[in-house]
């Protein structure tokens, strides 16, 4: 829209008494003739400001309404594939569904195929998405490796192993099922109570491989238009088929893929949309080449059993609480760095702290650390770790939640 030109200069008469009646009543013509056109401009600008007014007038209901749509209704999320001449053909997210709508001229102007848009039930597009949600899924990479590698992880040498063999090995030696004439297994799923070592285990692998590692929280899955979920997990794969060879990482997959619950709530709805994508997406795994995906729960009970299927997660490793020995190693992990005097013995420790998870083993450590520092000392005794487990076990009664160090 062009911005309103200035008004036309007012024209001026000039009449001399010199001038003859002749010369005058021309000078008036010529003034009358001017007045007159700059009166018919005025006229037309007017005529113009009107419209604009009444343009700027719907452009402001339309947007009213948009507004109000998209504060009341609950939105699906599609992809423009074709631009007709006043309507669009769009592809719904979730069910693939394809649909040809109308769009006003303002928004028809703003689209382009590929473009991502919402609509509402009637497939009216309400508003149309930046890019940034595409972004997002390259957001996932992971080029910096985790500082973590299987020598901080103490206690779980047979988990260790298995992962290593269930996922570092298909993809450093494929040869090896090949020979043998099975299929490397799909999915490995760490399951185990909280704390235990579960997202510390995947990321000493992403550590160790020299492949693409692309993690993912079950609940950033989660999401609020319907079908941008499943668009995700589509994300996810795709991007790890352009890198492979790639470890998909879905920590906390229980946001996700629980079992069905009984509500209908269209929340719930997406969700399992996401899940359905998520388990076409390994069912198609043959052909996607070099990928492993590794998963991690502490809510195993909840899941959905649809997703332990064969050519799914068909990997399970239990990462359980820690025994005396398992203890005693992740103690030594987190005091490694620690200046201990010579009188803490961190068997007996490990002998202390039964039922302990390594997480709150490492917030042992980090306490008696701390009551050395309170006590204006630099090494830690084991007076310091008695005191701190006190504090813990007092904690763990009064039904706080220990911190995470
Ligand atoms: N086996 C272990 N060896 C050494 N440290 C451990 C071990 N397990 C847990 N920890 C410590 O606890 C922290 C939390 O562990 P991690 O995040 O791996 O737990 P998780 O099993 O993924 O738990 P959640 O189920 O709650 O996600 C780690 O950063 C580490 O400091
Ligand atoms: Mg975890």
């Amino acid at each position: 829209m062009s911005h309103s030109p200035s008004l036309p200069d007012r024209p001026t008469l000039e009449l001399d008494p010199e001038m003859s009646d002749s010369e005058r009543l021309a000078a008036l013509r010529e003034h009358y003739v001017d007045v007159a056109r700059i009166h018919e401009e005025l006229a037309n600008q007017l005529e113009s400001a009107k419209q604009r007014q009444a343009d700027l007038r719907s452009e402001v209901t339309d947007l009213q309404s948009e507004n109000e749509a998209l504060k009341t209704s609950s939105l699906y999320l599609a992809t423009v594939e074709e631009l007709t001449d006043d309507q669009v053909l769009l592809k719904q997210h979730g069910n693939n569904q394809e649909v040809l709508t109308d769009v006003s001229p303002r928004l028809h102007e703003r689209l382009e195929a590929g473009d991502r848009v919402a609509i509402n039930d009637s497939f009216a597009v309400q508003t149309v998405l930046d890019a940034e949600t595409d972004a997002r899924a390259q957001a996932m990479e992971i080029t910096e490796r985790p500082e973590v590698d299987y020598g901080y992880i103490g206690g779980l040498e047979e988990q260790i192993r298995e992962v290593r063999e269930a996922v570092e090995d298909p993809l450093t030696s494929p040869e090896k099922f090949e020979q043998v004439g099975i299929e490397p297994p799909t999915g490995v799923l760490l399951h185990g109570p909280p704390g235990t070592g579960k997202t510390l285990l995947a990321k000493a692998v992403a550590n160790q491989t020299d492949a693409t590692f692309i993690k993912m929280a079950g609940s950033e899955l989660v999401q609020k238009f319907i079908g941008e979920g499943a668009r995700l997990v589509r994300d996810l794969f795709s991007l790890a088929a352009e890198r492979e060879p790639a470890i998909i990482f879905i920590d906390e997959i229980d946001a996700i893929a629980s079992k069905r619950t009984e509500s209908k709530t269209s929340g719930d709805a997406e969700v399992q949309r996401t899940m359905m994508q998520l388990l076409s997406e390994m069912d198609g795994f043959e052909e996607r080449g070099d990928i492993s995906i590794i998963a991690a729960t502490n809510r195993f009970d909840m899941l959905d059993r649809a997703i332990l299927r064969p050519g799914r997660f068909d990997r399970l490793i239990e990462v359980p609480e820690p025994d005396d020995e398992g203890r005693e190693q992740i103690l030594r992990i987190h005091t490694r760095g620690m200046n201990l005097a010579d009188d803490v013995g961190l068997e007996r420790l490990a002998e202390d702290t039964e039922g302990f998870s390594g997480a709150e083993l490492a917030s042992l450590a980090t306490e008696a650390g701390m009551f050395a520092i309170r006590d204006g000392r630099t090494v830690v005794t084991q007076e310091d770790f008695a005191e701190a487990l006190e504090k813990i076990q007092a904690d763990d009664a009064a039904g706080t939640p220990i911190a995470f160090y």
